[in-house]
């Protein structure tokens, strides 16, 4: 077990080169769970190679429980990866590649038999054990080497998209196993992926990376309620959540946000504001699940009646696709709500939950105090 921290990491493939990773800051606790999402190309293999010391930096520092990493070689820095690529040993069986690392460390024999039959028997793969990894799927590849990670018991576990070569209930078992081993072991891992539940439900911190640069670090529920920008705001959350490009207007010291379905118009009160948001052109945003159905009488909000275009019947959800400003908008309606294509519906936006972004630079925007983006909000998720 161990801390993890990086400083103003910086890595760059070569001279002339862009900077693939920019300035990377962040620490996670001894035992946590942090969750590394971002688009591909972003960097994130980069960043996980560069801490297993398979790359080295150009700048900045790797600390393990605050003890500086960077110049160490990887089988120094007692971390167990799982590759994007597995990188299995093709000449072994798949019980002589799980059982690797524990011979090397030159554990007895009947410890290594035990420590492989328990992997195998978590990973369903016992009956695999004397194939070799040419001779298998890659859903199969990937058990294995997820396995030869998880006999060890190294300080820091680096998961590099380990399930996403397996079909979907596998996945799903492997999640929750996934996570239960962490409860158990409590080993410190950085895990990437590209799945949206994984992000949400694995991690006690996640990190969204956009072009090497980490855009906010902070628990799943800050990243998803308290999204840092549109770009973090649009990639967690499925369905995605609505940007619907909006005018403000300030009338009797409120300020609304002007919204036209074609059919009808409403005026969403957003809070007092000043006047500098007064007859500007920003991006409101507001996820599926926010968006309810009713007339509004009863909370005095307004309502805006709207026509369904197409309906999609996701079993726990009816997920409901309307226009609104011109904007194809999803709303995440009860499963048991009776709607056919070209119905009216009268639609609530809860003001409290909606967002604001800036129409150019995507940053959020703070509604309580005149100063545009929310810089400082930005600050505080980037760093510690
Ligand atoms: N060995 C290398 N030499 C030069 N450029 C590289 C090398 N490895 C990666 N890159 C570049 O660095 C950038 C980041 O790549 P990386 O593999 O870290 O992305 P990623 O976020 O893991 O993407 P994915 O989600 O597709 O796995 C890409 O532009 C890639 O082309
Ligand atoms: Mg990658």
């Amino acid at each position: 077990m161990a801390t993890l921290e990086l400083r103003n990491v910086n890595k760059s493939y070569g001279a002339g080169l862009a900077d693939t990773l920019k300035d990377i800051q962040l620490a996670i606790e001894d035992g946590e769970f942090l969750i590394l999402v971002g688009p591909s190309g972003c960097g994130k293999s980069t960043l996980m190679n560069c801490i297993a010391g398979l790359e080295s930096i150009s700048g900045g520092a790797i600390l393990i429980d605050q003890q500086d990493v960077s110049g160490m070689s990887p089988k120094d820095r007692d971390i167990a990866m799982v590759f994007q690529s597995y990188a299995l040993y093709p000449t072994m069986n798949v019980r002589d590649n799980i059982a690797f690392g524990l011979k090397i460390r030159k554990l007895p024999q009947a410890a290594i038999d035990e420590e492989v039959a328990r992997v195998a028997k978590l990973l369903q793969i016992e009956h695999l054990l004397t194939r070799k990894p040419g001779q298998l799927s890659g859903g199969q590849q990937q058990r294995v080497a997820m396995g030869r990670a998880l006999a060890r018991r190294p300080k820091l576990y680096l998961f590099d998209e380990p399930l996403s070569n397996l079909d979907a209930k596998l996945r799903v078992e492997m999640r929750t196993e996934i996570k239960l081993m962490h409860q158990r072991l409590k080993t410190t891992t950085v895990y990437v992926t590209h799945d949206q539940i994984e992000a949400m439900t694995l991690g006690d911190k996640v990190a969204v990376m956009k072009d090497g640069i980490i855009q906010q670090f902070g628990t799943p529920q800050q990243i998803y309620n308290d999204p840092a920008n549109q770009f973090v705001a649009s990639f967690i959350g499925s369905p995605p959540m609505n940007f619907i490009p909006v005018r403000l207007t300030r009338q009797d010291g409120r300020l609304l946000a002007l919204l036209d379905s074609g059919q009808a118009r409403c005026e969403l009160p957003l809070g007092v504001a000043t006047d500098a948001f007064d007859g500007r052109e920003v991006i409101l945003g507001v996820r599926p699940e926010q968006i309810s159905l009713g007339a509004g009488e009863g909370n005095g909000l307004p309502a805006i009646r709207a026509e369904v275009q197409v309906t999609e019947p996701t079993g726990p959800d009816l997920l409901v696709f309307v226009t609104l400003n011109q904007t194809k908008v999803c709303c995440r309606l009860a499963p048991d709500v009776a709607c056919q294509v070209g119905d009216s519906l009268d639609l609530l936006l809860d003001p409290a939950r909606v967002l604001l972004f800036d129409a150019h630079s995507g940053e959020r925007l703070d509604l309580s105090s005149a100063a545009a983006p929310l810089k400082d909000n930005v600050a505080r998720f980037k760093g510690r």
